[in-house]
């Protein structure tokens, strides 16, 4: 367990935010499967300043999802600080958590994400702004550094902190690297040492074995868990109970992961409506069919599916002709 602020995360195990994932069906399910605490994907402070609709839905949270982080992006300290009123004024979520650390080059155009990372006084500047207009908590969450002659984690993490971060969460992986390379979990280590706050670290936990080793050789109060959660949130609970009991769970069955499938689907459809979620929902299917024998068929189907009732049925054959092949009864 530790605390963001005056929030309880009930254990170590964080759900990294994922653009265009992390909406509140999959927290919800991820949150279902234990996570101490879920991030949602992040969403423009533009978009908020502008009142975009499809923005302002992207804000929507369901209260069995919290403790919640919800990030928001921008290059503009205005801009992020009236997002950040608007978001504590006008959600339910707990904390608010500042992008430092997206690669992209349509959001380093704009001066935002990773772009941050080059200079630790904008980055005290920026957050002590945000800290002032709100009283919820404010995270952030880094890349290790620009490139490998930038690589200012130390810095940056200590200017956030100084400016009244209450928490922050690092990747470690510079911006240039994008997801290349491994991450280099040793400056995740030097930056917890070097400050008070809570600390998660992130980048390549794969397994819950992964997520002790994390744990154990950076010092970090949290784990932070992104693409291995991706169609697998059994890897939350997995993680949650190995670091509790040493206990390491078996992998789900296929059945199990195509009935969780379904859930997730049917909550981005309440979420989305069927037109848009099924699309979607084509990019989660994939992950929770990955690895699963003889689903290469299923996975070309599920990408032309756009009816809910048409990905049903593509998940659903898969898992009956699996488990018949496989001579295995349903339970
Ligand atoms: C599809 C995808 C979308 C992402 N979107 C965001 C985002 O919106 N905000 C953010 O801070 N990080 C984002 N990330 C980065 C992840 O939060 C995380 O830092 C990264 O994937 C490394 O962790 P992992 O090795 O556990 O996946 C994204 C990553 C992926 C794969």
């Amino acid at each position: 367990m530790f605390q963001i602020g005056d929030v309880e995360i009930k254990n170590r195990v964080v759900v990294a935010p994922m653009a265009g994932i992390s909406n509140s069906a999959f927290r919800l399910t991820v949150k279902e499967f234990g996570a101490g605490l879920v991030c949602c994907e992040m969403i423009s402070g533009k978009g908020i300043e502008y009142r975009n609709q499809k923005t302002i839905d992207m804000l929507y949270i369901d209260e069995k999802e919290k403790p919640l982080s919800l990030q928001i992006f921008g290059g503009e300290k205005e801009t992020l600080v009236e997002a950040a009123k608007f978001v504590a004024e006008n959600t339910t979520a707990d904390i608010i958590d500042i992008n430092m650390g997206c690669p992209v080059n349509k959001i380093i155009k704009c001066e935002a994400g990773a772009k941050w990372l080059l200079d630790p006084n904008k980055v005290h500047d920026m957050v002590k702004a945000v800290v002032a207009a709100i009283d919820k908590p404010v995270t952030v969450k880094m890349r290790i550094g620009w490139d490998d002659e930038h690589v200012f984690a130390v810095e940056n993490a200590l200017a956030a902190e100084s400016a009244g971060a209450a928490a922050i969460a690092m990747h470690g992986r510079t911006r240039v690297q994008m997801y290349e390379g491994v991450a280099n979990w040793d400056i995740l280590r030097d930056v917890k040492k070097a400050i008070k706050i809570p600390f998660m670290g992130n980048g390549d936990v794969k397994t819950p074995e992964d997520a002790k080793r994390m744990l154990e050789e950076t010092g970090a109060d949290g784990v932070m868990i992104g693409r291995a959660a991706l169609g697998n949130p059994w890897m939350i609970y997995r993680t949650v109970k190995y670091l509790e009991t040493g206990e390491l769970m078996p992998e789900p069955e296929p059945r199990e992961k195509i009935e969780t499938a379904l859930l997730h689907l049917n909550r981005l459809i309440e979420l989305k409506g069927e037109n848009i979620a099924v699309r979607e929902f084509r990019q989660h299917a994939a992950y929770y069919l990955k690895g699963a024998r003889g689903s290469t068929r299923a996975k070309v189907a599920v990408n032309q599916a756009t009816e809910k009732q048409e990905m049903e049925k593509i998940l659903l054959d898969f898992v009956n002709q699996y488990e018949e092949k496989n001579l295995i009864k349903p339970s």
